[in-house]
């Protein structure tokens, strides 16, 4: 796809991060944009931006409440693009929205494992199920699932548990390279693309903590205190002495570093996304680190889970995540 002026984009997760730059770049293009998140007040806050710029007469923003691991909260949302935007039809799918967390099946609950994977799994899956049918209905389209860096490599580091997001992300790459083959035999006006970015300046720590919690707010719940100290000491810090307003303060301060040190913005990301949409390339590797990364896996797989290789790579393109 050239051009997305006058064509309709759905966005999940378009609240804030890289859905929300994704929707500001693809309405200054003349793009109509119909997102979702579970988060009303960042989704106006996107619309707000969005509309900072002179929209092109007749130009629709619209937003809807939604939940992408429950499929009848998608269906809803089809439903009210349908009315809303007035189609039958759309001609982007960025299936964006995830969270982080679950990560351990010993220290993690049951609900945290599964609502992880089933908002980053579960999402795109039903993502794609919810929206093929307008998606086929249009000249030309092309579906973008959200993967990781975590989509060839599970881990973040040798002191935490990742193993819900790994699955998840694992499972959306391998999903949207067998859909290649299926839309070119089905569909073959739908392309797709899977993003596999590294580290992005955005706030997914703490909307995954607010997401996972079930609270909607910043500060760590009681049960969450705990957790956040044994991540301490993972780490090499001896959390004992400190009190729970310290380790407040610890948590509130990693969520701010993994927004504002990453090496890449969100904007920065989804000018990347879209570029690679244009260029019809299936694979879309976004940062440096990203690519890197592939490069080292592959040259090495045996030893991707070594401790020795987390350190090296992270100094190498100079990850400070913890
Ligand atoms: N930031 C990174 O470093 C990074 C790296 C690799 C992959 N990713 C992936 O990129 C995507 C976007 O993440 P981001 O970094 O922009 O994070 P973000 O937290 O800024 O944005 C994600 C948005 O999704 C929303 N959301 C969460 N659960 C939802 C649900 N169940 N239904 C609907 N909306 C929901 C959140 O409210 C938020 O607005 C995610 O899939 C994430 O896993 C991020």
């Amino acid at each position: 796809m050239k051009d997305f002026a006058g064509k309709i984009a759905v966005i999940t997760g378009g609240g804030t991060g890289m859905g929300r730059e994704l929707a500001r770049q693809l309405v200054a293009e003349g793009c109509n944009v119909a997102m979702c998140d579970v988060s009303t007040d960042a989704m106006a806050e996107t619309k707000r931006l969005c509309e900072v710029e002179k929209l092109p007469q007749g130009l629709r923003i619209t937003t809807h409440v939604a939940d992408v691991s429950i499929e009848e909260q998608l269906l809803r949302f089809r439903d009210e693009i349908a009315e809303q935007q007035a189609t039958d039809r759309i001609h982007l799918l960025f299936n964006n929205a995830g969270v982080g967390g679950g990560g351990s099946l010993f220290t993690s609950s049951r609900e945290q494992w599964e609502k992880t994977f089933n908002i980053c799994w579960g999402g795109v899956y039903l993502g794609v199920r919810t929206f093929l049918p307008m998606l086929v209905k249009a000249d030309e389209a092309h579906i973008v699932n959200t993967s990781s860096v975590n989509g060839f490599w599970a881990t973040i580091g040798p002191g935490f548990s990742h193993t819900a997001y790994s699955a998840a992300k694992f499972a959306v790459k391998g999903f949207t390279e067998a859909l290649i083959t299926d839309l070119r035999l089905n569909a073959p006006h739908v392309k797709c693309s899977v993003v596999m970015p590294g580290h992005i300046g955005t706030s997914i720590v703490s909307n995954s903590r607010k997401v996972l919690s079930g609270t909607g707010s910043d500060r760590l719940t009681e049960a969450e205190l705990p957790l956040a100290r044994a991540r301490l000491v993972a780490i090499g810090i001896d959390a004992s002495n400190m009190s729970d307003e310290e380790v407040q303060a610890v948590a509130a301060e990693r969520a701010r570093r993994f927004r504002d040190d990453a090496p890449m913005t969100a904007a920065a990301a989804a000018k990347v996304i879209l570029d690679g949409v244009k260029a019809e390339r299936w694979r879309i590797l976004v940062g440096d680190d990203a690519k890197r990364l592939d490069e080292r896996v592959r040259q090495t797989p045996e030893q991707a889970y070594d401790p020795e290789f987390f350190q090296s790579f992270a100094a190498e393109v100079g990850w400070r995540l913890g």
